[in-house]
């Protein structure tokens, strides 16, 4: 009986050793489940995340146009490898639909709660 529990935390912690060592070794500690869902999300993630973390990606808001201008900055002066034609598509097309322009400066973004 004594011989079996030993066995088991044994074979537990074996279990568990490789999991906790690739949690440390996790290199970001962003998923794509945390930004908005859309098609694209998952390739948009990684493509980016490759450099940066993706909330530096999800905190601008622009127009397509704009996103564009970003992901060439991104290629000719940050040394991104550019994007076939396919990709590139689905990223600007996430990125266009879940980051659009924010509210225009002036209504400054507060939104009154009671007004209705
Ligand atoms: C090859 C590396 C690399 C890749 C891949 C990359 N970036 Fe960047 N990006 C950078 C660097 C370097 C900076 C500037 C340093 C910083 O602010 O961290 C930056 C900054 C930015 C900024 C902030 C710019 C500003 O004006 O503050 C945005 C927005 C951005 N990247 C968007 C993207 C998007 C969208 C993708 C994916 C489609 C992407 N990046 C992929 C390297 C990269």
């Amino acid at each position: 009986m004594m011989q079996r529990l030993v066995w088991l935390a044994l074979a537990g912690a074996l279990w568990i050793a490789p999991a906790m060592a690739q949690q440390a070794f996790t290199p970001r500690d962003e998923s794509p489940e945390e930004f908005v869902a859309g098609a694209g999300r998952n390739e948009t993630f990684y493509a980016c995340t490759a450099c940066h973390g993706f909330k530096l990606v999800a905190q601008q808001g622009m127009t397509r146009a704009q996103w564009e201008d970003s992901i060439n900055l991104m290629i000719r002066r940050h040394g991104m490898p550019p994007l076939d034609e396919k990709d590139r598509e689905m990223v600007l097309n996430y990125l266009e639909t879940a980051y659009p322009p924010r509210a225009p400066a002036g209504r400054g973004g507060f939104v009154n709660p009671f007004a209705k």
